[in-house]
């Protein structure tokens, strides 16, 4: 298979401030690439950006918002050329989770506006780019994909339409030299997931319930990075990290037949789920 090296490549990282982006930033960096980190936290960014040292560019900038976004493009490539890999990776879950009868408007709203409107945008911004260098873009869906999103509805369907997007991009990309591939993490150790995993009580024992705890154990995000990482210089259709989960990818139809009985059914969930929309 021919490698697309990424030593001096530009990689554009959405969601750099923390967590899977800061990793990715870190591994691209460790490869050759210059990466330009974009957050809406400016001072994690500028962290990094001064923790890599040369080949960085941090830049303070909203997923949601058109013009930050073809504005951070114009400074990408003033600053190093061009951009050869976008990585939309930026957003956010419904905090604290609850049912769609419950959840606020503005809540719900504003998730598929990060989730699932600011990956258009960002990759809408660069594929002038990518296409004219062949380059490839990454977009961050979720197990949640094609798990069911009980109390996390838009992230949930944002990550849906996430997979979509990617996979429809790849598709119309084929033979042109450029590419698209989807990225689906499992649970991982970052700010985001925290409310599974004992920062809302109920979340983490809804999360206990309904997964097996081989699925449930999250992974660092140095793990995801070296994923990516590998994925992009081989322009991976899916990266899915980590791999146990792709069984359930594969199988999705029949395990969500099963799980989606088993939430229609099960009287403790039933019970947590009325206790979350209190
Ligand atoms: N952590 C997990 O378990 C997990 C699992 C599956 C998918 N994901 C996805 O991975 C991606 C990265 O999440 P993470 O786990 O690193 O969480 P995180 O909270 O550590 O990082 C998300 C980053 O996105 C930034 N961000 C939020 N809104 C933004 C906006 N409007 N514009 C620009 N940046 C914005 C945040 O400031 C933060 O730095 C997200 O898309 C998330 O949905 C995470």
């Amino acid at each position: 298979m021919n490698m697309f090296h990424l030593q001096d490549k530009v990689v554009l990282i959405t969601g750099a401030g923390g967590g899977i982006g800061a990793a990715t930033a870190r591994a691209m960096h460790a490869v050759g690439a210059k990466v330009v980190l974009l957050d809406v936290t400016e001072n994690a960014i500028q962290e990094l950006a001064t923790e890599l040292g040369p080949r960085t560019l941090a830049i303070f900038a909203s997923v949601t918002s058109r013009e930050d976004l073809d504005r951070a493009v114009a400074r990408a490539v003033e600053t190093f050329g061009g951009i050869d890999v976008v990585f939309a990776n930026a957003g956010i879950a419904c905090d604290p989770p609850t049912t769609i009868r419950n959840m606020d408007e503005a809540t719900f709203e504003r998730v598929v506006e990060v989730d699932l409107l600011g990956v258009w945008r960002t990759v809408r911004a660069c594929l002038p780019q990518i296409c004219a260098r062949n380059g490839h873009v990454l977009v961050t869906s979720s197990v949640y994909a094609f798990v069911n999103g009980v109390v996390n509805a838009p992230y949930a369907m944002s990550k849906a339409g996430v997979e979509m997007f990617g996979r429809s991009l790849r598709a119309e990309l084929a033979g042109t030299g450029a590419t698209a591939g989807v990225l689906y993490p499992g649970w991982v150790s970052t700010a985001i997931a925290k409310s599974a995993f004992g920062g809302n009580a109920e979340a983490t024992e809804l999360v206990k319930l309904a997964y097996p705890s081989v699925l449930r154990a999250p992974i660092q995000p140095a793990r995801i990075a070296e994923a990516v990482v590998k994925g992009v210089q081989t322009r991976s259709a899916r990266i899915n990290c980590p791999r146990r989960w792709i069984p359930i990818s594969i199988l999705r139809g029949i395990f969500n037949l099963l799980t989606d009985l088993t939430l229609d059914r099960d009287k403790r969930i039933h019970a947590l789920i009325r206790k979350m929309e209190k």
